[in-house]
């Protein structure tokens, strides 16, 4: 039976990760996978998250199970951070999830249940893993206008069109901030006609929520998926504590649902409680208490923002010195997208051969369809990445 499998093809963004580390070159440069680094190159242990560790450590006293969504506390502390305080905790069922692509897999699952016909509608690009869960699961896939290629900016009118003719039944994923991998997003105005054109097409909603709080702050990466759950019927979020929290490895993530409220909440939760029992049973615990522990505790909570807008300074401002830098190198304003973009990721524009130059010649590393995690960058790599990019003929 197992001479029947075939080999699957590598992930682009961990082949990516795997080719950095065989790369012995002093000064090669990682804008590879998303995570976050510091001007010296670390990905620290977030302060706030060690003090809620040690907070953990001394006052439990038992691994017992929590329940199979997890731990309810923490369900709420994220609803609360995701969705504001003034929700509308009636029409909500949770899920604790293996980190974000838990929470994503358990959304689209989810989803077969209810309708193992539906479509699920995606960015044109969007993040590589999306599509491939949607196929691992049999659901089928459509892909809705999102980039413009020659502004690097938002093909509006394409998207609007495009996602009011999805037909109800279907789902359509939208990231809710800090779109991986382009960076280019859509405005407060572009998120009120989405909504609109989500209204009249009926469709249900996912929203992939990973980098809140890296692109304008916790609030204003909020805005759009608080609007979009107020305004309608059947929307999903699946929210990943990865980044915002540092927590990759612990695997700290939750799914949101929101329905009709009153029996239909209730019919929601026995769905997700069914789901992660038949996938994992339990979620993991600790990354998901550390998150609570942050979040419920005033003093713990604003250490951890003001870290977290530490680190969305500081990847703007390299945003702002690779624009800069293009700008002097090249005499024109062409990489200005650069500045514009939110979040960890812009898509330079680069074609694959154009990568592999970069990669080849300059040791500076991002994925083939030239998405660059600006983390990486730092004062000291700006100048050798900017001659790269243009050396390249970018
Ligand atoms: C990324 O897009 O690089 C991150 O979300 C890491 C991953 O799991 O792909």
């Amino acid at each position: 039976m197992l001479s029947r499998l075939t080999p699957q093809s590598p992930d682009a963004i961990l082949a990516m990760m795997d080719m950095f580390r065989a790369d012995t070159r002093p000064g090669k440069v990682d804008l590879g996978v998303g995570v976050y680094r510091d001007a010296s190159g670390r990905t620290p242990v977030m302060r706030a998250v060690k003090a809620a560790e040690r907070a953990i450590w001394e006052a439990q006293d038992t691994k017992t199970y929590t329940a199979l969504t997890g731990d309810p506390a923490f369900g709420r502390a994220m609803a609360t951070l995701i969705l504001g305080p003034g929700h509308d905790a009636g029409r909500l069922a949770f899920a604790g999830c293996v980190g974000g692509t838990g929470a994503v897999h358990q959304a689209l699952a989810l989803v077969r249940m209810a309708n193992p016909g539906a479509t699920v509608w995606m960015p044109d690009p969007t993040w590589p893993n999306h599509p491939t869960i949607v196929a691992h699961l049999g659901l089928k896939a459509r892909s809705y206008r999102y980039f413009d290629a020659a502004t690097r900016g938002l093909d509006r009118a394409g998207l609007l069109a495009d996602l009011a003719a999805v037909p109800a039944g279907d789902v359509v994923l939208l990231h809710g901030c800090c779109h991986n991998p382009t960076g280019a997003n859509p405005t407060a105005a572009d998120w009120r006609d989405i909504a609109a054109a989500l209204e009249t097409s009926g469709a249900a909603v996912l929203i992939d929520l990973a980098y809140q709080g890296f692109g304008d702050g916790l609030e204003a990466d909020a805005a759009a998926t608080r609007m979009l759950a107020e305004r309608l019927p059947q929307v999903l979020i699946a929210a990943s504590c990865s980044k915002s929290f540092g927590l990759y490895r612990d695997r700290a993530g939750v799914l949101l649902a929101l329905g009709a409220g009153g029996a239909q909440a209730r019919v929601l939760q026995d769905n997700l409680t069914h789901l992660n029992r038949q996938t994992y049973s339990f979620p993991p615990d600790h990354g998901a208490r550390i998150v609570t522990t942050i979040l419920d505790d005033a003093a713990l909570r604003a250490d951890w923002e003001d870290e977290l807008a530490a680190m969305r300074g500081q990847m703007l401002s390299m945003r702002e010195a690779l624009a800069r830098a293009l700008r002097d190198g090249s005499g024109s304003d062409r990489f200005g997208f650069l500045a514009e973009h939110r979040g960890m990721f812009s898509r330079l524009g680069a074609s694959p051969a154009q990568v592999a130059r970069l990669r080849e010649e300059a040791g500076v590393y991002m994925i083939g369809d030239s998405r660059m995690n600006v983390a990486g960058l730092s004062p000291e790599n700006v100048p050798v990445v900017a001659r790269a990019i243009l050396d390249i003929g970018l």
